[in-house]
């Protein structure tokens, strides 16, 4: 059985890199909704339907355990996803997002007041506002939807994208953040840049550099469903749609991992 990445592009095969660069011995399979993208203007209904038709494509396809990838998606659909597609013959099987794992890491800093900035959808959900709040958490949390950034980085115009995110965070600093969380897929791409721009005091929490600690923790307490992954170092990529330029993409974005189907 393998490991299953769902996002709604190829943004996500960031987190799957890191993930499979962490742990290379077991077989992953990715799933990008190239048709549909963007996820983060549409509606909760669409959203919803298009995950779940990803996440089913995944089960069939023997993953074991998913992980949504997307922001988007984990913000508005995980639970609900969880508790009426995890049933009978799928019981077994378990579903992951990536925001709680990123509060985690968040409260694990210290810091006291930290900015997020994510796709409309996610911002307007008030899910990562929500999943602080029960955590207990005294941190001020600053959100700002950016939904300029994912269309300039499909097209590969990170020098425009970058741009755009240092004058937020411009913004979010002046109002007193000690740090941001890159609350989607595609922005992992920009934190090489954020780093350079801004002292290292202030903390750059990107999601490639978060879940494969969290993904090794929970499959070293959940032997049940470490024991049922198998281990041959494959990778398959499923895009809903693809393009000539994917490639190179999907290369830059993999880097030395091999394709095998
Ligand atoms: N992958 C989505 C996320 O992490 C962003 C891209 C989109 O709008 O579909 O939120």
């Amino acid at each position: 059985m393998k490991i299953g990445f769902f996002d709604s592009g190829l943004g996500g095969l960031t987190i799957l890199k890191a993930v499979a660069a962490a742990l290379p011995d077991y077989d992953y399979e990715f799933y990008g909704d190239t048709a549909n993208l963007p996820y983060g203007d549409k509606s909760e209904a669409e959203i919803f339907a298009l995950t779940k038709a990803g996440v089913l494509h995944l089960l069939q396809r023997d993953c074991a355990l998913i992980i949504i990838a997307c922001n988007t998606a984990s913000a508005e659909t995980l639970r609900q996803l969880q508790d009426t597609i995890l049933t009978d013959e799928y019981e077994s099987r378990r579903l992951l997002g990536v925001i709680i794992p990123t509060i985690e890491e968040v409260l694990a800093s210290d810091l006291s007041s930290v900015a997020l900035i994510g796709t409309k959808r996610t911002i307007d959900s008030g899910k990562y506002d929500l999943e602080f709040a029960k955590a207990d958490s005294q941190v001020q949390l600053i959100t700002m939807a950016t939904p300029e950034l994912v269309p300039l980085i499909e097209v590969g115009n990170l020098e425009a994208a970058n741009v755009s995110v240092h004058i937020s965070v411009e913004q979010f600093r002046a109002a007193g953040a000690e740090g941001l969380i890159l609350g989607c897929t595609h922005y992992t791409l920009l934190k090489e840049n954020l780093r350079k721009a801004f002292d290292s005091e202030f903390r750059i929490f990107s999601q490639d550099e978060i879940i494969p600690a969290k993904l090794m923790d929970y499959l070293a307490r959940h032997g049940e469903m470490e024991t049922t992954l198998t281990r041959g170092g494959k990778r398959t990529i499923y895009l809903t749609n693809t393009d000539a330029c994917y490639d190179r993409a999907i290369a830059s974005l993999l880097g030395g991992i091999p394709l095998l189907d």
